[in-house]
């Protein structure tokens, strides 16, 4: 397994590469979830790349950058062992020198949900996707479906941008508890990584009531608000039920559809999602 900072070196090794290009893009500090990206690329392409680029443009100005855990030792072991052929660890200045100027902005469906909460989120992650992109220039490009307004944005702004490239959406990783794996679990003490399990129960206890036969948007989310507020732990930012394409909250559901959430457990912010349908 290569590793390389610079985008000659990439580009160099990038050219030696023949037949089918795969990127799996993280910010590092890798967990099964990413793993399973890693180890389903492998399956379906002849070379696999991994960037490891913690996005400074995507941290909001109440969201903690500098605690944002990093292992690159650890990460670089754990891909080499799962076979990767390239790391891409590129640094902030070669993304953003001085006097960068230029921003990808997906509009509409980057308003509701994530968006919301946390603006210019969005903005930060199709823009470094979209150099993630034009420096790797993959065929398939992995994201998983934890981040389920992440991957709509960047399913959107690749039609939007005709870039050549396959979005492939992975199922979420979870613990045997069902709390969907990701790097800020780290931050949860005993007693609230207990507690981060509602999430699950709450997003199962809507789907038990669809798979009953229940279509009413509001009722579905009123179940999963009520199983929330069971944990004393947490603190509901959002729930949602929405058309799974646009993202639009449903009145009645009929079509494929995302239940999904976002739920502070003491300072850690969590999300989660299903898809019905
Ligand atoms: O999902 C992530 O880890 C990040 O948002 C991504 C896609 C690597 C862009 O920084």
């Amino acid at each position: 397994m290569l590793t390389v900072i610079t985008l000659s070196e990439l580009h160099a090794t990038r050219r030696s590469f023949q037949g089918t290009v795969g990127l799996v893009p993280t910010m590092g500090y890798l967990h099964e979830g990413h793993l399973s990206l890693v180890r389903q690329a492998k399956e379906e392409c002849d070379h696999v790349v991994v960037s490891i680029f913690v996005n400074p443009t995507q941290f909001g100005p109440k969201e903690d950058l500098s605690r944002y855990p990093r292992d690159l030792d650890r990460d670089l072991s754990l891909l080499d062992s799962l076979g990767a052929d390239l790391v891409w660890v590129p640094t902030e200045q070669s993304m953003y020198p001085q006097g960068y100027q230029t921003w990808v902005e997906v509009e509409r469906i980057t308003r509701p949900l994530e968006g919301s909460m946390r603006p210019g989120h969005f903005k930060g992650v199709t823009t470094v996707v979209a150099k993630l992109f034009n420096g790797v220039q993959p065929h398939k490009a992995y994201f998983g479906q934890k981040d389920a307004q992440q991957a709509a944005v960047i399913r959107q702004m690749t039609r939007d941008l005709n870039f050549p490239i396959e979005i492939v959406i992975c199922p979420i990783a979870r613990e045997p508890d069902g709390l969907a794996m990701s790097s800020r679990n780290v931050y949860l003490d005993t007693e609230q990584r207990k507690a981060a399990t509602v999430l699950y129960r709450s997003l199962s206890a809507a789907r038990n009531a669809y798979e009953n036969g229940e279509r009413a948007a509001e009722k579905l989310r009123q179940i999963m608000r009520d199983v929330l507020a069971t944990e004393l732990l947490a603190q509901m930012q959002y729930v949602s039920c929405a058309d799974y394409d646009t993202l639009e909250e449903l009145e009645t559901v009929t079509g494929k559809t995302l239940l999904s959430m976002a739920v502070f457990i003491g300072k850690t912010r969590l999300i989660d999602n299903f898809v019905l349908g």
